[in-house]
């Protein structure tokens, strides 16, 4: 992607999102907070991009999918106040459906345009689908890392500790994966963000979530239980093996 066909996108990403712009109490701060999302996300795809020998292009590329990746949160919030995707719609399905109707494909190449829906379309699903072209696949999974590191950013209101679900902690031992529709208490979502770290892609990730200390953070926040020392246990294995890697990837 060029540079100037990237600046474009940026003007047309801030554009639309005023259009989103409203007196709603409860729609506006939903809306600035994915605004930023994206603008910080965009910035990240960048950095993880380069640290992984990507072109300028290329690097570009992620930038511009880091910024389009929550295209449809802005007309899901507007629409069902909500960015529960099972109470509401898919947002990544809906993203797609946002950059056609905004007119995305005409600022960008057609290669540029199947890499960015692919991206978009997939970010938020349970695993990225298989795919024969490593590009779709490399750029799928970029973003899937960075949109994870930056959630990680914005921990959850720290309410009265209510403990985890003991099925949750068993999931989470077993390795298995956690799903929002699993939560049942305010902890559980903190579990949920801890098991992000085990399906990152690149060790660039795992290193910045722990390097910003949001696995200490989210660890401190959870009250005592049987599972706990395991938990802790599970994830400081996990980093001493990341940390044992070399390279950016
Ligand atoms: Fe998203």
């Amino acid at each position: 992607m060029e540079k100037a066909v990237l600046d474009n996108l940026f003007r047309l990403f801030a554009a639309y999102v005023k259009t989103f712009y409203c007196g709603d109490a409860e729609i506006q701060p939903k809306v600035l907070q994915k605004e930023e999302h994206s603008f910080i996300v965009a910035g990240l795809s960048g950095d993880l991009a380069r640290s992984l020998g990507l072109n300028d292009a290329e690097t570009r590329l992620a930038e511009a999918i880091g910024l389009c990746h929550d295209f449809g949160r802005f007309r899901q919030a507007t629409v069902y106040r909500t960015f529960r995707d099972a109470d509401s719609v898919d947002h990544g399905l809906l993203g797609v459906e946002e950059m056609l109707a905004a007119g995305v494909p005409d600022l960008v190449s057609s290669s540029d345009w199947e890499a960015l829906a692919f991206a978009v379309r997939w970010h938020n699903a349970a695993a990225l689908p298989a795919s024969d072209d490593p590009r779709l696949t490399l750029h799928g999974r970029i973003i899937r890392d960075t949109d994870k590191l930056d959630i990680c950013r914005v921990l959850p209101p720290a309410p009265p500790a209510t403990g985890c679900s003991p099925k949750l902690e068993e999931d989470f031992l077993a390795g298995r994966l956690l799903y929002y529709e699993d939560i049942r208490t305010a902890d559980d979502r903190k579990l949920v963000m801890l098991s992000w770290l085990f399906d990152v892609n690149f060790p660039w990730t795992a290193r910045e979530i722990a390097g910003r200390g949001y696995i200490d953070r989210l660890l401190a926040s959870l009250p005592p239980s049987a599972a706990m020392p395991a938990i802790r246990d599970k994830i400081g294995l996990f980093l001493a093996g990341f940390a044992s890697r070399q390279g950016p990837c």
